[in-house]
């Protein structure tokens, strides 16, 4: 097996390694360390089942599920992944116009995900099943070197600073109707985050994204402005890596010390398939999202809920 950089900055693949079998420990260190220096890595090959895409994100720490999950409705996919694809339950696109695909366009803003829980969020590993022939790279930043790269006042501004971080804040960005969210904010209380975070090694790292809308101890605009601001040096396209999709890829990421996000692609042309594993550093499997949030359009494959008054 061998690691090879993929960008100047961070990023690598690993070729060579077998995910559709059980993980060697040999293998689990090797990704454990790349991830560690590189923090995203593409370990490129044939596409692998569901279930070893399962078993293979488990190796590396407790599930974060997908919920709320009603175990009766169908599913495209096993249950553990997120359906990251423009696909419904029979595998045809869906309508651009529609709820879904409109709260999936809120992923084309650099984040970080589950950074709106509590969870202790660790990495994403996501698989590309079907890829389109041509564009819909995902976009990646490392938050080390772009906190690295800050000006030192900036720096000491952000210090001690948190940042309270919202999925819904992140969609209304990407386009959905306020009024819309509405109605799932009462059950959806999001999270507080530091702006700055430090590391194993302790090297600090900036943590923003499209999930923060505001900042303790500001105003709502001014704390916008300071996330807005953050986040236009942290996308500088030299810092970015922009994948590009392979048939077969599992594309692993770090939460806690990089941002991605999706990019444009034919939508109604092409179809794309990805589906996503989330890992966190210690704790129980359990879904982060509360039990009572209806999101009223069908999430990770499955019908919509049913609601009984
Ligand atoms: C995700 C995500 C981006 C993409 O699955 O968490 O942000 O390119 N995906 O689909
Ligand atoms: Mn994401």
């Amino acid at each position: 097996m061998e690691v090879r950089k993929l960008h100047p900055i961070f990023a690598a693949e690993l070729i060579g390694a077998d995910i559709s079998q059980p993980p060697s420990q040999e293998l689990i260190d090797l990704v454990e360390e790349a991830m560690a220096e590189h923090l995203v890595l593409c370990i490129r090959g044939d596409v692998i089942s569901d279930e070893a895409h399962l078993r293979f994100a488990r190796a590396f720490g407790p599930l974060e599920l997908p919920g709320p999950f009603n175990p009766d409705t169908p599913r495209r996919m096993a249950y553990g992944l997120y359906d990251a694809s423009n696909l419904d339950i029979n595998g045809e696109i869906i309508e651009r116009e529609s709820l879904r695909a409109k709260f999936s366009k809120g992923n084309e803003l650099f984040h970080a995900d589950s950074s709106f829980n509590d969870m202790p969020s660790k990495w994403s590993m996501l698989r590309g099943v079907i890829v389109p022939p041509e564009r819909g790279d995902t976009q990646f930043v490392d938050l080390r070197h772009v906190y690295d790269e800050l000006p030192p006042e900036t720096k000491d501004r952000i210090e001690s600073l948190v940042a309270e971080h919202s999925f819904l804040a992140s969609r209304i960005k990407g386009g959905v109707d306020p009024e819309e969210v509405e109605r799932l904010k009462a059950s959806w209380p999001g999270a507080k985050q530091p702006m700055v975070r430090v590391g194993p090694t302790g090297r600090k790292s900036l943590f923003v994204g499209s999930h923060a809308y505001r900042v303790e101890g500001m105003d709502d605009k001014e704390g916008q402005a300071l996330i807005d601001e953050l986040l236009a040096f942290a996308s500088q396209d030299k810092f970015v890596y922009a994948h590009k999709w392979r048939q077969g890829d599992m594309l692993i990421w770090d939460n806690r010390y990089a941002l991605h996000r999706g990019t444009e692609f034919d939508y109604e042309r092409y179809k794309r398939d990805l589906r996503r594993a989330n890992v966190n550093e210690y704790g129980e499997e359990r879904s982060a999202v509360p039990e009572d949030v209806e999101f009223g359009y069908p999430m990770d494959g499955k019908a919509p809920p049913v609601t009984v008054d």
